[in-house]
């Protein structure tokens, strides 16, 4: 696993990269105090608040909470991985890359991609001249003509027609001298059925080119010109298409959605190119309707608020509620636009324009609202069965969401609506939420939150728990005794928590931490707690007494991890006594013994 030469080169990279110097090539820097400030190139903003510590090497943003090293920043600046973030920071520095032996297979593997790419390059150039420029091409350009779509889009999108052939393209590709097997890996020609031989996948289509974020086509799309089915016809899934992770339209709209701190996710391939050509740029389809959370994650790197804006119909907000299920778990702030009338986006805009359109998005209603309309719309609840299936419908939603004002505010608004006692609905509630805890045997307060019973760390304790962080960073030598004395899962903080447990990992792996192989470690830490890193070296750091300071962080860390202990026992206790279950005496035999333990911390 370990590579000597490649540690040492990114070291290099490290000691010898100025930070200020090469964020200033995109950014405009101010020295202020220690640190350099400027506009945050990650979201827009007027008035700076982007610093860059020179002697940490970190930068962080206090209006978006992106920060990280100068590998995070040229990664995320150039959208590009960390190796390549690193081959690029060699170029300017004029330092060697370190040439690593490729095996036989690994460079067998690397050609094959290269020629799937080049055939798709090949297939694109071909499909798009196809269109442009001959007799064939003739009724596609009518029909994007008629869709409102122009010479300059259609060669903006390299959008193209397949001719109505059968092996016109695998000919073309062969003369360009790409092996069959290369013709059937990229998706584009099938075996014949009977002798051998391929044909053309896509024949007689519009075509659509799917690319990468960087722009490399990775597959295709391709809809017929008049009603006969499949309507798109789409790559099958190969060595450079994977379906779970790609979003038509990416490319173009990466650094308007990083821009605007918002994506609006679309179905269908006509959605992107209607909306992008009307001006409407931070715009993705899903392709299909399944909305995966690798395309989530994606979107959520960029900081961005998911705008869901799928068809109206009925499959459309099926398709909505399951794409919503997909995503709330992580962590995205999510919003649903509903089009009133037309059935997609791309009919909307025809329609009514642009601007109508963006209305739509400011007036678009956030996930809760929407999911319990939703739920509310499922039955008729002037019935008293029907009170009861809307009530089983609305419970799971409202149990799950974190934010308990709105939970509160929704709870009374709902049983005034469906003309139900508002306890009645707050127990149906917290007996789903035992419920769920005895299925699924969930330790308490961690998988699902709870906001009717669990409160949010202190910000007393999370600042704890950062400074703690912080004085290990300053002197590695503290790890092995707060690790001794502090168990990470006594940290309230989620991201506090998963930096803690790299520090404490990287100690345990090296038995003696090293600086080398702590640095190396930062950049396997999720983005939400590199940022949070970052925010944490740019904290002011002046101890007195370090080693009393850390005792008090751990003292502070320990007695709010025992009251939350404490209460969730001691809630869980009523509700087992409520329901006439024994085991609440455990529960409050439990709940003594930590509230013992806490009066000792006490003294
Ligand atoms: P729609 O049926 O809503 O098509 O499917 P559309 O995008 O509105 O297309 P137009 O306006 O009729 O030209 C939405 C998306 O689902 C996928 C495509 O990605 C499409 O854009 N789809 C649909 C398929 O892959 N295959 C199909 O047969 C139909
Ligand atoms: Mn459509």
């Amino acid at each position: 696993m370990k590579d000597a030469v490649f540690d040492e080169f990114i070291d290099r990279l490290r000691s010898e990269s100025d930070i200020v110097s090469i964020i200033s090539d995109y950014v405009p820097l101010k020295k202020k105090g220690k640190n350099f400030w400027g506009c945050c190139p990650f979201h827009g903003e007027k008035t700076p608040s982007f610093s860059v510590t020179p002697d940490k090497g970190f930068f962080y943003c206090f209006g978006c909470q992106t920060g990280g090293n100068v590998f995070n920043f040229i990664m995320r600046m150039e959208n590009i991985t960390f190796f390549e973030a690193a081959k690029f920071l060699a170029k300017k520095l004029n330092i060697p890359v370190p040439e690593r032996e490729k095996t036989p297979r690994e460079q067998a593997k690397e050609q094959e991609l290269a020629k799937i790419y080049q055939a798709n390059e090949v297939a694109r150039d071909f499909f798009h001249a196809c269109l442009t420029k001959t007799k064939y091409g003739e009724p596609a350009r009518e029909y994007l003509l008629n869709r409102g779509i122009s010479a300059e889009v259609i060669d903006f999108l390299k959008l193209g027609f397949a001719p109505p052939l059968w092996d016109k393209l695998s000919l073309t590709l062969r003369e360009r001298g790409i092996a069959l097997d290369i013709l059937l890996k990229s998706g584009l020609s099938a075996p014949r059925n009977s002798g051998d031989g391929v044909y053309d996948r896509f024949r007689n289509r519009i075509m659509f080119p799917i690319n990468d974020v960087r722009g490399k086509t990775v597959g295709f799309g391709g809809r017929v010109l008049d009603n006969s089915q499949p309507k798109y016809l789409n790559s099958p899934e190969t060595e450079v298409f994977n379906k779970r992770h790609v979003l038509y339209g990416l490319d173009n709209a990466y650094k308007h959605i990083r821009e605007l701190g918002e994506v609006i996710i679309v179905e269908g391939y006509m959605d992107v190119i209607t909306l992008y050509t009307q001006g409407i740029k931070n715009v993705v389809a899903s392709l299909g309707t399944a909305f995966t959370p690798e395309q989530a994650r994606h979107l959520i790197k960029l900081n961005a608020r998911l705008l869901f804006s799928y068809d109206s119909d009925a499959a459309g907000q099926i398709a909505t509620v399951r794409a919503l299920e997909t995503v709330r778990s992580l962590g995205a702030t999510i919003k649903v636009v509903t089009i009133p009338d037309g059935k997609d986006p791309d009919e909307f805009v025809r329609k009514h324009g642009s601007q109508a359109f963006q209305d739509l998005t400011k007036n678009a209603q956030p996930l809760l609202d929407y999911q319990l309309d939703q739920a509310m719309k499922s039955d008729d609840y002037s019935t008293v069965q029907g009170k009861i299936a809307v009530v089983g419908r609305l419970t799971p939603i409202l149990a799950e969401t974190d934010n308990a004002v709105a939970v509160n505010a929704h709870i009374t608004r709902l049983s005034q609506v469906l003309a139900i006692d508002e306890s009645a609905l707050r127990s149906e509630i917290t007996k789903y939420i035992v419920q769920v805890k005895k299925d699924k045997n969930v330790k308490l307060g961690k998988t699902i939150n709870i906001a009717l019973l669990c409160k949010q760390p202190a910000p007393a304790v999370i600042q704890a728990e950062r400074q703690l962080i912080r004085m290990m960073c300053d002197d590695l030598s503290l790890v092995p005794y707060v690790s001794e004395k502090l168990s990470s899962n006594e940290i309230q903080g989620t991201v506090q928590q998963e930096i803690i447990n790299f520090i404490f990992d990287a100690y345990n792996m090296e038995s003696t931490i090293t600086q080398a192989a702590f640095n190396a470690g930062i950049n396997a830490l999720s983005e939400k707690a590199n940022n949070e890193f970052s925010h944490i070296m740019l904290l002011e750091s002046q101890f007195d007494d370090v080693l009393k300071s850390v005792d008090d962080c751990i003292k502070t860390i320990r007695l709010a991890h025992l009251t939350t202990l404490y209460e969730q026992h001691r809630l869980n206790a009523d509700e087992l006594e409520r329901m006439g279950d024994s085991n609440f005496l455990q529960e409050l035999a439990e709940s003594q013994r930590i509230k013992h333990e806490i009066s000792k911390l006490h003294h």
